[in-house]
């Protein structure tokens, strides 16, 4: 047998079990080795000393070699186990983004606590509204030239579409369909189900047929607020805007109103909140005294429905004002746009609850 040749079959043995048919084949109870060292006792005993230490170098180089190739052999096979099972645990996880509140529904969250701590109901109403609750029912009709201020979307519902009043009763005979400019046309619905006194505030959204710039959006949100009663004053509505300043800025809230004109109050007032942190008024929006127009509008389409005029002797307050334009003076947000158009997440997570 030749050692080289069989040496450099063991080392290119490709695997455990040709390496183990190797083994036998040389060194196995029948194998070339096994075989030459069962010849050695024909031999003299010089050459059989000579011949035996030779076997043995062979035999023992062979067990050497037989060795090394099978943990070369386990080691590879170890090594492409672990390859193949590779598990990195340097690589970036799977991120599962957790979502948020938007800016605008935590604000509108926090005023409705305020009111909620106040005593108030929140009640919303429907975006599609008709022209009678958004417009004739607050003191706005057709001629009246306050209906300018308010760039309206106007709709063609398709056929067969009702509006439905407080009730559920069709309205679509009392004009046309809109996208409601204001939430005001819920203290008209609210009064026209309800019987005061009540306190209640009104979150939604408002759209108005606008060119959108840096503070002017088409579709916004505003908060309504409306108490009537016996007795009700224009010191109940400042008290309960002086708590809704102490409720966002702290127990420094200011509040200031100034005279202006809604076609739906008398007197009204456009009123704006001292920001301790920055030392600045914030104009926020309009209020007032509920005008006997509007609880005549109310208690007569009560009437029409049978239901008995509810609002003679009573008075109350309201306002309104929009949620976007708190946020941008609040947090010195330059433009109203990132709010929606961009919907940036970038802008929007600095804000994140
Ligand atoms: N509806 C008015 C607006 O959208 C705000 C307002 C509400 C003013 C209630 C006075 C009373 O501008």
């Amino acid at each position: 047998m030749n050692l080289d040749q069989a040496l450099q079959e063991i080392s290119a043995a490709p695997s455990l079990e040709a390496l183990h048919t190797l083994k036998v084949q040389y060194l196995g109870k029948n194998g070339l080795v096994t075989q030459e060292m069962k010849t050695l006792g024909k031999l003299s005993p010089e050459e059989r000393k000579e011949k035996g230490r030779a076997l043995n170098e062979i035999k023992e180089k062979l067990t050497a070699a037989l060795a090394a190739r099978e943990a070369a052999i386990k080691e590879q096979s170890l090594q492409e186990q672990l390859e193949r099972e590779a598990l990195d645990v340097s690589l970036p996880g799977y991120a599962f983004p957790s979502g948020g509140l938007h800016l605008i529904s935590q604000i509108q969250k926090e005023l409705l606590d305020i009111f909620r701590t106040m005593g108030h109901s929140v009640v919303e109403g429907p975006e599609v509204e008709s022209e009678f609750f958004n417009f004739d029912g607050v003191n706005m009709p057709e001629w009246h030239p306050a209906r300018d201020m308010q760039d309206t979307f106007w709709l063609q519902p398709p056929e067969g579409f009702t509006i439905q009043g407080p009730f559920g009763e069709s309205v679509n005979d009392l004009g046309s369909a809109l996208l409601r400019t204001h939430t005001s046309p819920m203290q008209v619905r609210y009064m026209v189900q309800h019987t005061p006194p009540f306190k209640i505030v009104v979150p939604g959204r408002v759209f108005r047929y606008e060119q959108t710039d840096a503070s002017h959006e088409a579709m916004f949100f505003q908060l309504e607020g409306l108490v009537v009663g016996e007795g009700i004053t224009m010191a109940d509505l400042k008290g309960a805007i002086t708590e809704l300043a102490r409720g966002l800025f702290g127990a420094e809230g200011r509040v200031r109103f100034q005279p202006t004109f809604f076609p739906f109050v008398e007197p009204g007032a456009q009123f704006a909140m001292w920001w301790p942190e920055r030392q600045k008024w914030l104009e926020l929006g309009g209020a007032g005294m509920v005008h006997p127009n509007v609880f005549k509008a109310v208690d007569d389409y009560r009437e029409k429905l049978g239901l008995p005029r509810a609002y003679e002797g009573v008075s109350g307050w309201a306002f309104g004002f929009g949620l976007e334009r708190l946020a941008l003076l609040r947090y010195g947000i330059p433009d109203i746009r990132y709010f929606y158009q961009q919907n940036r997440l970038s802008f929007l997570r600095q804000f994140r609850n």
